[in-house]
């Protein structure tokens, strides 16, 4: 087997509590991640020199070092003495730096397929705990769950099988803005210190309640993200996207991650699908997607 290729999804964040700021300037967290169908293709074809070389047609990704894909090649690399490259061939449908995780889908599917590809015979523990390494994020993306609640500073996984057959239909919007995580959690610190932020007065037992329910009145209610506050503030196009979901009647909306993605829950396929095409035409500067749990 010399080449391989693999479907790298995104995710949304459908609760994340920011605990406290960490000694090693992280932040402890609680999130309860979905996978959602929205997904990049990654090809894998191995290589006779020890390259590592990075094929991307969107300017918005790093060919180089910096790239997640390519550091978990070199970690696999370096770790495990292989005297392989590889071409790591990345076709982008996942809007970049917008808190839907591509970059770290895509870092968790080249530690899984040059796993196959490079025979290296690495455990799900073990890929997850070198994902960690890469980012706090990536190794959600190890574990084929459609739902996981994640702690730590997101790298502790614990997969939702109590939500295995929920299936959710979002509007997913992501406006045309570069944000960044480290800024978010620094205003994060700076405004809890200041002023104090909202804390959820439910944790993810609740949720997961909720969204087995599928009353779309209680999942509105169990819905956070503490960043969203900060982002929100910061980047006011955001607010305009999130009353903008509500003016359609979308039942909850909640952005994910640092943002600026946005999503609402949708009740039905038909719904999402009239909902995008209708906010495609009106607003040209923003990507919009109906997605589901995949
Ligand atoms: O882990 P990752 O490299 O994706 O994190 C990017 C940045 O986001 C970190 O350097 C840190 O500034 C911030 N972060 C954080 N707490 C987390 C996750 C990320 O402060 N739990």
């Amino acid at each position: 087997m010399e080449k391989i290729a693999l479907d790298s999804y995104a995710k949304v964040n459908l609760y994340l509590a920011v605990l406290n700021r960490r000694k090693d300037g992280y932040h402890s967290i609680k999130t309860v991640f979905e996978r959602i169908g929205l997904s990049d293709k990654i090809i894998l074809q191995s290589r006779q020199d020890q390259k590592i070389k990075i094929i991307c047609s969107s300017r918005q990704v790093p060919k180089d070092q910096t790239n997640l894909a390519y550091r978990s090649a070199k970690l696999l690399q370096d770790n495990f003495k292989v005297a392989r490259g590889v071409s790591i061939k990345i076709i982008k449908n996942i809007p970049v730096g917008a808190g839907l995780g591509g970059g770290s889908s895509n870092a968790a599917a080249v530690l899984s397929g040059l796993n196959q590809l490079w025979k290296l015979k690495l455990s799900q523990n073990k890929l997850a705990e070198l994902a960690g390494r890469i980012g706090s994020d990536v190794p959600f993306f190890i574990y084929n769950t459609s739902f996981a609640q994640a702690q730590g500073r997101g790298e502790k996984i614990k997969p939702l099988k109590a939500l295995e057959r929920i299936k959710l239909w979002h509007l997913l919007v992501v406006p045309e803005l570069h944000v960044s995580t480290p800024l978010i959690y620094r205003k994060w610190d700076e405004f809890n210190q200041k002023a104090g932020l909202t804390t959820p007065a439910y944790n993810v037992k609740i949720l997961t309640l909720a969204l087995k329910s599928k009353n779309p009145l209680l999942m509105r209610k169990f819905l956070f993200n503490a960043l969203e506050e900060v982002t929100l503030k910061l980047y006011p196009e955001v607010i305009r996207v999130k009353e903008k979901l509500i003016c359609l009647g979308a039942k909850a909306t909640l952005m994910s991650g640092s943002g600026p993605a946005v999503f609402a829950l949708i009740s039905s396929g038909k719904e999402a699908v009239s909902l995008c095409n209708q906010l495609k035409k009106e607003f040209r500067f923003w990507q919009v997607f109906a997605v589901r749990t995949c």
